[in-house]
């Protein structure tokens, strides 16, 4: 029988250890990075990343977890007696840039499914590291920022609209044209750095929508991002309105436009041209 796990505790215990586990490497931010190579999703991985990631992984192991782990640094790994038990889907740091830059925005995301597809997300968790708060969501049981159940944002018009856009990419000239309308008509555009921890924003109401079509943004980044957001009363599909389902994947990339109510979501997939 697989055996039910408390993932609220495990999560949260998780978070704990990724943030004592990346504790020294905060303090030597000047110091050259030695070259590891690339990880799994493509970007060069700093140590502060294989710390966090090894502290997720060692923390599983002792709740005697067993696990398919599908990890941006180390890719797929397999861990237990069961391993198809679980999927722990991970970006151990989301924001390593601005991690190492010392701006205050970065983050540790970890979900878990049934299966290595996005829709089979059970449960999820973003630690915000830089502040210590926590944003973990379990299906069909609502989204939390710590102990406090969050809800998206009821904003509508795009006046009134903090629209959190990415538009990161050296593909720009290809991107940007289909985003002139929207950019036209919103008065409010953000983007923070750790698209995990924006779609968090989105999912507590700190802003009212996100998107991003650049085509590179990886599953590991959004998976548990995917199902706080569900969770919190929000929408998230492809910019023609289709359900994302995804395999989760460190190679697989993902767009998506992410918002707090229908109407918004309506009004922005209106405007993005295909
Ligand atoms: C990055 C952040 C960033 C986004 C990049 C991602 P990483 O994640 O989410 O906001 O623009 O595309 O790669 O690389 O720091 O895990
Ligand atoms: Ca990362």
């Amino acid at each position: 029988m697989t055996p039910q796990h408390d993932w609220f505790k495990i999560l949260n215990n998780c978070k704990n250890n990724v943030e004592k586990a990346i504790k020294p490497h905060l303090k030597t931010l000047n110091e050259p990075q030695p070259d590891l190579g690339k990880g799994a999703g493509g970007d060069a991985m700093k140590p502060v990343d294989l710390a966090a990631e090894k502290a997720i992984v060692d923390t599983l192991q002792n709740y005697n977890v067993s696990f398919s782990l599908i990890s941006e640094e180390s890719g797929f790994e397999k861990y237990g007696n069961n391993p198809e038990e679980c999927y722990i889907t991970i970006d151990p740091i989301d924001g390593t840039t601005n991690l190492l830059r010392g701006l205050p925005f970065y983050a540790s995301s970890i979900a878990v499914s049934r299966k290595p597809v996005i829709v089979e997300i059970y449960a999820a968790l973003v630690a915000d590291l830089y502040h210590d708060i926590t944003y973990i969501a379990q299906e069909n049981r609502g989204a939390y920022r710590g102990s406090e159940k969050i809800k998206t944002s009821q904003v509508s018009s795009l006046q009134e609209a903090v629209l959190g856009m990415d538009l990161n990419t050296y593909k720009v000239a290809e991107i940007a044209p289909k985003l002139t309308d929207l950019i036209q008509q919103t008065k409010h555009i953000r983007h923070y750095g750790a698209n995990a921890l924006e779609l968090c924003y989105v999912a507590n109401g700190l802003t009212d929508a996100f998107v991003d079509i650049r085509g590179k943004l990886r599953t590991t980044d959004v998976a548990a991002g995917f199902l706080i957001i569900k969770e919190a009363g929000g929408l998230i599909t492809d910019i023609h309105k289709q359900p994302i389902n995804v395999k989760l994947d460190p190679k697989q990339t993902i767009e998506f436009v992410a918002s707090g109510n229908a109407k918004l979501h309506d009004t922005i997939l209106g405007l993005v041209k295909h």
